[in-house]
This record gives C-alpha cells, sequence and structure tokens, in this order.
C-alpha cells in the first residue's frame, strides 16, 4: 500500500514515502447535484498514508467532535447529513479500497471502524442508526487463523452491512460478514456476527441471537426516554366538572 521512492543524490540515500499520491486525497460536500471541494472540516482528523482516496459529505457536514479518518490508498468514505452529532469515532481505513458509507441521520457516542489494513472490504450503515458508547466494527481480524493441515484460511474478512433505524445499545461489537436488517435493536455488551434476516427484532448475546420470546417477536425504537415517548402517543383528556366540588378527572389514552 505504502509505495516508497528511493532516491541517491551524491551518495545520500533518500527515502519518499508516496511522493505522489498526497495531492490526490480530496474531500468534498455534494449538494443538489453540485460536488464542492472541502479542505478543512470542523471536528474531523484526517490523515493519509497513501493517495486517491476520496471524503464525501452528502448534502450538508453533520457535526462532528473529535472524529479520525486515516484513509489508506483508493479508499471511499461517504457521510450523510445529520441531525445529531457523530462523536469518538475513529475510522480506520489505513488499506487498498476500502469503502465506508454511512447514511443521513446517524449518530455515536464513542467507537472505531476498523479494516485492519485488509484491502476491498465495504462497511454499509443505513440512514438513521443510532450507536452508543464503545461500538466496534471489525470486518476483519487483523491476523490470520488456518487450518493447520492445508493451510486454508479460516478468518477471511467479509463485508458488513446495517439496514436502516438501527440501533447498536453501548458496548456492541459488530464483526465481519454481520447484516442487521431495518429497526432491529443489538443488546448492550452483545458481539454480532451472521447473517440477521427479519427486520424489527431484538438480538442479543455473546455470540447475539435473535430473541424469540413473543414480546419481542416485531419490535421498534425511538431515540426518545420513556417519558417523552408516553407523553407523544398518549391523548390527555381533561374533563372539568360543572360541579365546583368535583376533582378534575384526567383521561390518558394511549393509542
Ligand atoms: C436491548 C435492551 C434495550 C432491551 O431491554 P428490555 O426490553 O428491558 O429487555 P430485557 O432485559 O428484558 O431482555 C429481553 C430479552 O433479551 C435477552 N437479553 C437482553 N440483553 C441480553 C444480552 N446482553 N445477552 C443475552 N440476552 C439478552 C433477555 O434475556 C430477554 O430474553 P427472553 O425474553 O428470552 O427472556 C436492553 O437489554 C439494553 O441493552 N439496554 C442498554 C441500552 C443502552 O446501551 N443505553 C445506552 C444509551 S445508547
Amino acid at each position: 500500500m505504502e509505495k516508497r521512492v528511493k532516491i541517491n543524490i551524491l551518495g545520500l540515500k533518500i527515502v519518499l514515502k508516496n511522493p505522489f499520491a498526497i495531492s490526490n486525497n480530496q474531500i468534498f460536500l455534494t449538494k443538489n447535484g453540485k460536488t464542492k471541494r472541502l479542505f478543512f472540516v470542523k471536528g474531523l482528523k484526517l490523515k493519509y498514508y497513501g493517495g486517491n482516496n476520496r471524503i464525501e459529505f452528502i448534502d450538508k457536514i453533520p457535526r462532528m467532535k473529535n472524529v479520525k479518518i486515516l484513509c489508506g490508498e483508493n479508499c471511499k468514505i461517504q457521510i450523510g447529513s445529520s441531525d445529531y452529532t457523530i462523536k469518538n469515532l475513529e475510522i480506520n481505513a489505513r488499506a487498498e479500497n476500502s469503502v465506508l458509507e454511512i447514511g443521513k441521520n446517524f449518530s455515536v457516542e464513542s467507537g472505531c471502524i476498523d479494516f485492519h489494513g485488509e484491502p476491498n472490504l465495504r462497511v454499509k450503515i443505513g440512514n438513521d442508526c443510532q450507536f452508543g458508547c464503545d461500538i466496534r466494527f471489525d470486518p476483519a481480524d487483523g491476523h490470520t487463523m488456518y487450518n493447520a493441515d492445508n493451510k486454508e484460511i479460516l478468518n477471511t474478512p467479509q463485508n458488513i452491512e446495517i439496514g436502516n433505524h438501527v440501533w447498536l445499545c453501548r458496548n456492541v461489537s459488530v464483526l465481519k460478514g454481520t447484516c442487521i436488517p431495518d429497526n432491529c435493536v443489538a443488546g448492550m455488551g452483545s458481539i454480532v456476527t451472521g447473517r440477521f434476516q427479519e427486520e424489527g427484532r431484538l438480538i442479543a448475546g455473546i455470540p447475539a441471537k435473535q430473541i424469540d420470546s413473543e414480546k419481542y417477536k416485531k419490535i421498534n425504537w425511538t431515540r426518545m426516554p420513556n417519558k417523552s415517548f408516553l407523553e407523544c402517543n398518549t391523548i390527555h383528556i381533561v374533563l372539568h366538572s360543572t360541579f365546583l366540588f368535583a376533582p378534575k378527572t384526567t383521561i390518558n389514552i394511549a393509542f
């Protein structure tokens, strides 16, 4: 990945790391079909280890705090606009041809998406996803496990796909090959691996399994705390008695 050019000037040996690549790295904002080149993004630290990397924001740059992107070569990182803040996220794409797509209205408290230097991997995160603290994405393992007889690699890297409106609770790890459909929740501390098929399910545990008890057959979630959710889904009817001494009565109807 890292290209080194060695030059020798009058016996002085100089090694240049990626001398031709640097100017190829670009940040863009794409809005209404028009693309504008950016040179600085607030809250984002960028480090390039190669060339031809493209960081693209769609519609509007989201608020970011302490976000770090490390790029290898020919990587494409696309991030949608968001009403929320992207915090304490490290995207380690120090590999070749890594693709990361994050949809709109994404939020995260802290975490790391790590391509572990393996090339040609893609991580896709849909719209309106909410990630808690200490979230990890590992589309590759970083080291090789193999069959001792025939040297066949057992832990090959694989793409990860997260649907729309998925909530990953605190301390969730998402391993290679994982697929989480729309409206799912991954419970705190889960290690998610494998392809889940059904939308609107709770998945939890180590390794995470779909929770099949009746209560959790069809779930959804919202960013609101319980109190606000109840208030939004309740009609308050206040009945004032015509008698002065009768108490005021409130009827709550949930829908
Ligand atoms: C996902 C979550 C919201 C579900 O809450 P809940 O509806 O009260 O769920 P319960 O704890 O009753 O568990 C529901 C089922 O999932 C199982 N489950 C939940 N968490 C689990 C875990 N980490 N490992 C294994 N099973 C788990 C329970 O055993 C139970 O299974 P059952 O119905 O077969 O008995 C909750 O488990 C959670 O992870 N909360 C943390 C939220 C968080 O991280 N907040 C920080 C801000 S983002």
